[in-house]
């Protein structure tokens, strides 16, 4: 099935969340369970094949796998530890991706994920 086999570096992103690299390999990325170290509950994930990065939260249900892409006018979005923000019209979203602040109207798009042999996956289609 060749879901395994992303190429990924873990490094520091701008918002302070750390920022795993991975490579799509038949509409998914897998992201290795252990890139949740310490205590942050929040990846970003960056893939070249994708237009905007996705924040991985994990959740008492599992890992949700939110789109930083705003809903509003499709500007790319800034995550912190705190929440989820657009610094062009000021939208904010929470870690479900609901609306915290217009004018966005929508939630995040999210992708599904799933948990397989010490990875998770998210799929992208
Ligand atoms: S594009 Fe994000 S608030 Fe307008």
């Amino acid at each position: 099935m060749g879901l395994v086999g992303a190429s990924m570096l873990l490094e520091g992103c701008s918002s302070g969340l750390p920022l795993v690299k991975a490579s799509q390999q038949n509409e998914v990325l897998t992201i290795p369970l252990n890139k949740f170290s310490g205590n942050s509950n929040l990846l970003i994930v960056r893939s070249s094949s994708l237009e905007s990065d996705i924040l991985l939260v994990k959740n008492q249900e599992g890992y949700k796998a939110l789109n930083l892409k705003c809903t509003h006018e499709g500007v790319g979005l800034t995550a912190t530890d705190k929440k989820i923000f657009c610094s062009a019209h000021g939208s904010s979203f929470d870690f479900d991706g609901n609306v915290l602040k217009e004018p966005a109207l929508k939630p995040l798009k999210q992708f599904r994920t799933e948990v397989s042999n010490g990875n998770i996956i998210i799929h992208l289609i």
